[in-house]
């Protein structure tokens, strides 16, 4: 897609193998496998705050829980849809519909949709699936995103779904506890700019959240423009097509607004891992646009 993708992706790639080769615990997270050390907890309503060139993650009571080095330097993940050069066990069968805004334009101020809980799938071979509207930056390593998840990541869960909210920043990533949602619950995942209103500015605070789940929400400060928006399914060792939900996902109530106000004119660019082969989940675009559009991933 974009030019800085095979760099990004070689990074990510050497970063994978240096951490294997030093025997680091490793968990996953949508894009990859992280270092467990580089996980970070944010309490149910805790905050980060950015303190000189730390981020500290704050309990609701205030207490410093952690401290971490704010860097945008370190490239760690590839974006969504990049063609494996790692095994294929480390990127996974992956379906998703993407828009970028303009580097230069009125930053993105809200990106919102909402999906329904999947059945459970038939079987468990250890599958986890990811379900997540995010959005991140041009360029820099750097996602923010409202993830359901199947199966067990660095956030949680397991044979059951659960939604939290991730923030990654470099090697850094930052998640809400989660919370396990059942079949059949709807899910409003919201990415808000909370300031500053203003093109130039070099960083920016956002507010990510599951409008309808408490303490699904996390506030974000000093990040870059994120200018690149997703619908996502990603998914890790699948065994059998059953480790999938039967029928489709909706994300429908897709909404997205720029800072000055507008709507703007957005075509959503559906990719499917054709690598995945014939069976696998493919992305559909019912309705274009940045007003109620609707995108479905069928399974
Ligand atoms: C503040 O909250 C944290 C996290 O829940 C807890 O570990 C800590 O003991 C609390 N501290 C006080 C002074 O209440
Ligand atoms: C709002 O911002 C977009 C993107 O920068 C720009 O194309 C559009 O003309 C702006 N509209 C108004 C009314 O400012
Ligand atoms: C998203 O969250 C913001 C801030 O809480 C709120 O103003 C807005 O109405 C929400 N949008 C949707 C579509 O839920
Ligand atoms: C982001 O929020 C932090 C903490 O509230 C604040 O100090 C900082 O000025 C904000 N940054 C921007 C770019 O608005």
């Amino acid at each position: 897609m974009r030019p800085s993708n095979s760099v990004a992706l070689l990074l990510a790639s050497l970063a994978h193998s240096i951490l294997a080769s030093a025997n680091v615990e490793n968990v996953l997270v949508p894009g990859g496998y992280r270092a467990k050390a580089n996980i970070h907890a944010i309490p149910a309503r805790g905050s980060l705050v950015l303190v000189g060139n730390e981020i500290h993650v704050l309990a609701a009571n205030g207490t410093i829980m952690d401290k971490v080095p704010s860097r945008h330097d370190t490239p760690a993940r590839g974006k969504p849809g990049q063609l494996p050069l790692t095994p294929r066990t480390q990127t996974g069968p992956i379906a998703y519909a993407y828009w970028a805004n303009a580097p230069c334009a009125w930053p993105i101020s809200s990106f919102a949709t909402t999906w329904e809980v999947p059945p459970v799938p038939e079987t468990n071979n250890g599958q986890t699936l990811f379900l997540y509207n995010h959005i991140e930056p041009n360029l820099e390593a750097e996602v923010l995103q409202a993830v359901l998840q199947y199966g067990a990541s660095a956030a949680g869960g397991g044979s059951f779904w659960s939604v939290s909210i991730l923030y990654s920043r470099g090697l850094e990533v930052f998640a809400t506890p989660s919370f396990p949602v059942n079949p059949g619950v709807t899910l409003n995942g919201n990415i808000t700019l909370t300031g500053p209103v203003d093109p130039t500015s070099a960083t920016f605070n956002y507010t990510a959240q599951f409008t309808n789940i408490p303490g699904a929400s996390m506030d974000v400060v000093d990040a870059s423009r994120l200018t690149f928006a997703t619908m996502t399914l990603e998914a890790r060792n699948i065994a059998v097509l059953s480790d999938y939900p039967s029928g489709t996902t909706v994300f429908s109530d897709i909404n997205l607004e720029l800072a000055n106000g507008t709507t703007p004119n957005v075509k959503w660019t559906p990719v499917n891992d054709f690598f995945d082969g014939p069976g696998f989940p493919t992305t559909h675009i019912d309705r274009d646009g940045a007003a109620d559009g609707q995108i479905t991933i069928v399974y």
